[in-house]
C-alpha cells in the first residue's frame, strides 16, 4: 500500500514508478504491455507521465523514445465513438499518446463505436494477436492499471454481477447496465485482471475509502475484493 498525500501525489508517484517499469523492460529489450483505464485520476496520471518524461532522462536513454516498446491496451471502454468526450482512448490520446508521439501501430483501441458484444470481440482478438497468452488462454498483460469506484467497481466489472457472468472465462466482455455511465462497456473479465504480470489499483478520493476497506477484508464482496482474491498481489496507492 502507498499512502500518497493528495491526487497530485498520487499521480506523480504512480507514473514515476510505471516509468521505472517501462525502462526496466526496456533495458531488458522486452515490449511493455499495459491496460490503462479511465475517470479523474487516470487523467492526472497521464499528466504526470508526460510531465515527467518530456522533462527528465529516464534510464540514462532518450526519455522521448522510452514509450517506443510499450504497447496500449484498455481495461474497459465505454461503447462510444473515439472522438466522444467520454471514451477512454480519447482522454489518453489527447493526454498521453499525442504529446508523447506514441505511434497508432503500438495503440490497440476498443473499438466504442460498436456494440459492447462486437467490441469486446475484437478487442479479444487484438489482446491475444499481441500478447502472449497464458494457459487458461488469458492474456499475460505485464501491468493493468485500475481506479476505483465508490461501489468497489473496478474497470467496468460492477457489484451485484451473477456468479456464472463473474466467473466467465472472457478475455473481455460487453456490459449494458453500467450504474456509471454511459450504460454501454466493454470491460476485461476478471480472469484476464487475475493472468496480469502486475495489478495497481489508484485509489483516489475519500469517497473511496468504504469500497477499499470492504475490499481488503476477509469479509468483503466487492469486484475489487474479487480481484483481490484471483492473484497474488495489487500494488494500491491511494490518497486518503
Ligand atoms: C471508467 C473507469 C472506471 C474508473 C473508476 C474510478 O471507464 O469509468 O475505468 O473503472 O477507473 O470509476 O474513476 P475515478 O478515478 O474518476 O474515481
Amino acid at each position: 500500500m502507498v499512502s500518497c498525500s493528495s491526487d497530485n501525489d498520487l499521480a506523480a508517484r504512480a507514473s514515476e514508478a510505471w516509468i521505472s517499469e517501462i525502462a526496466r523492460a526496456s533495458r531488458a529489450g522486452k515490449p511493455h504491455c499495459v491496460a490503462l483505464s479511465g475517470g479523474r485520476i487516470a487523467r492526472k496520471f497521464f499528466t504526470a507521465t508526460v510531465h515527467r518524461i518530456r522533462t527528465g532522462r529516464i534510464g540514462g536513454g532518450d526519455s522521448a523514445r522510452l514509450l517506443d516498446h510499450v504497447h496500449f491496451f484498455w481495461a474497459d471502454e465505454r461503447c462510444v465513438p473515439p472522438t466522444d468526450g467520454e471514451s477512454n482512448f480519447r482522454m489518453a490520446d489527447e493526454l498521453l499518446f499525442r504529446p508523447l508521439g506514441v505511434s497508432a501501430g503500438r495503440i490497440h483501441r476498443i473499438c466504442g463505436e460498436e456494440s459492447p458484444e462486437v467490441a469486446a470481440e475484437k478487442a479479444a482478438a487484438e489482446i491475444s494477436r499481441i500478447v502472449p497468452l497464458k494457459a487458461a488462454g488469458q492474456p499475460a498483460l505485464d501491468l493493468i492499471l485500475l481506479g476505483l469506484g465508490e461501489d468497489g467497481h473496478v474497470a467496468s466489472l460492477f457489484p451485484g454481477e451473477s456468479e456464472a457472468v463473474a466467473s466467465g472465462p472472457e478475455v473481455y466482455r460487453s456490459v449494458h447496465n453500467s450504474p456509471k455511465p454511459p450504460l454501454k462497456r466493454v470491460t476485461l473479465g476478471y480472469a484476464a485482471i487475475a493472468a496480469a504480470g502486475q495489478v495497481w489499483m489508484l485509489a483516489s478520493g475519500g469517497g473511496k475509502a468504504a469500497a477499499l476497506g470492504d475490499a481488503v477484508s476477509p469479509a468483503g464482496n466487492n469486484p475489487f475484493a474479487r480481484v483481490l482474491r484471483s492473484r497474488s498481489g495489487v500494488t494500491v496507492f491511494r490518497d486518503f
